[in-house]
């Protein structure tokens, strides 16, 4: 736990990476440098949808503390809907976190703050944490911190329509702005910060502060070990969204190490 009563959370975004092959050699090196005395930090890895099975067994073999998340999800229960995946086939398989509204998934599948929140209702209903993404484009950035804020602020808003306030204490955001996105530019830590600030303060509004406090908030956007410890300190930030630094095991360990 950190000083504000929050466990870090690390989270490994594979993203369209890694053959079923490819992913068990990876979740077991990862696995391999993973050891019992990390439980100050909980650490997720999500490959694509057809290594979960997979890994889900590295990690069930290795009796690994490290836990299992998907990359989306489709939020009906079952039915015509081909190629999507339901929240319960995602718990079956072993997932306990889901991630959503990646800017990827709104860029090139046309996800919208709508699909987020349903995704986000079927999700609990099973039992599954969502890790919602939120994070404004560059143009926004560039015109000014409210605005950015503001744009920010609607996405989580969306995000959460129509749960309960003890619901909105168990979900995560991930503050992740498209333009720091596999760029090697990271924000800097006083924009991911005053973000995710104002994320909790906008939660605290709506769903009371005792909730508010409970959530976590994950930044996003060119992680890397060599640039972590700047993001450690901040007090309203409670760990990372990694994208290219999570395919290399040893550099996600690294990673995650700077949360202990
Ligand atoms: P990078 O760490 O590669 O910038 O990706 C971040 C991300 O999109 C994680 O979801």
């Amino acid at each position: 736990m950190n000083g504000n009563g929050r466990t870090p959370l690390i989270v490994g975004n594979w993203k369209m990476n890694k053959t079923t092959g490819q992913a068990v050699v990876l979740a077991q090196d990862i696995a391999n440098l993973h050891y019992r005395d990390y439980k100050t930090v909980e650490t997720v890895l999500c490959p694509p949808f057809v290594d979960l099975k997979s890994v889900n067994g590295v990690l069930e073999y290795d009796r690994s503390a490290l836990r299992l998340g998907a990359q989306d999800v489709f939020w009906e229960i079952s039915g015509a809907y081909t190629g999507a995946i339901s929240p319960e086939m995602l718990r079956e398989v072993g997932c306990s976190y889901c991630i959503v509204g990646h800017s990827e998934r709104r860029a090139y599948f046309g996800e919208t703050d709508a699909d987020v929140n349903r995704k986000v209702h079927a999700l609990l209903r099973a039992g599954i944490v969502p890790i919602i993404c939120v994070g404004e484009g560059l143009e926004l950035r560039d015109a000014g911190d409210r605005q950015a804020e503001s744009f920010i602020l609607e996405q989580v808003e969306a995000a959460l329509e129509g749960l309960n306030d003890r619901d909105v204490s168990t979900i995560v955001i991930a503050y992740e702005p498209i333009w720091a996105i596999g760029t090697g530019r990271t924000a800097t830590p006083e924009q991911a910060q005053a973000v995710s600030v104002a994320i909790r303060a906008c939660l605290g509004e709506r769903c009371g502060w005792e909730n508010a406090r409970k959530l976590r908030i994950l930044y996003g956007g060119s992680l890397k070990p060599e640039n972590v410890a700047l993001f450690v300190p901040m007090p309203d930030i409670d760990g990372g969204l990694i994208g290219g630094a999570s395919l290399d095991a040893r550099a996600f360990i690294d990673l995650m190490k700077a949360w202990l």
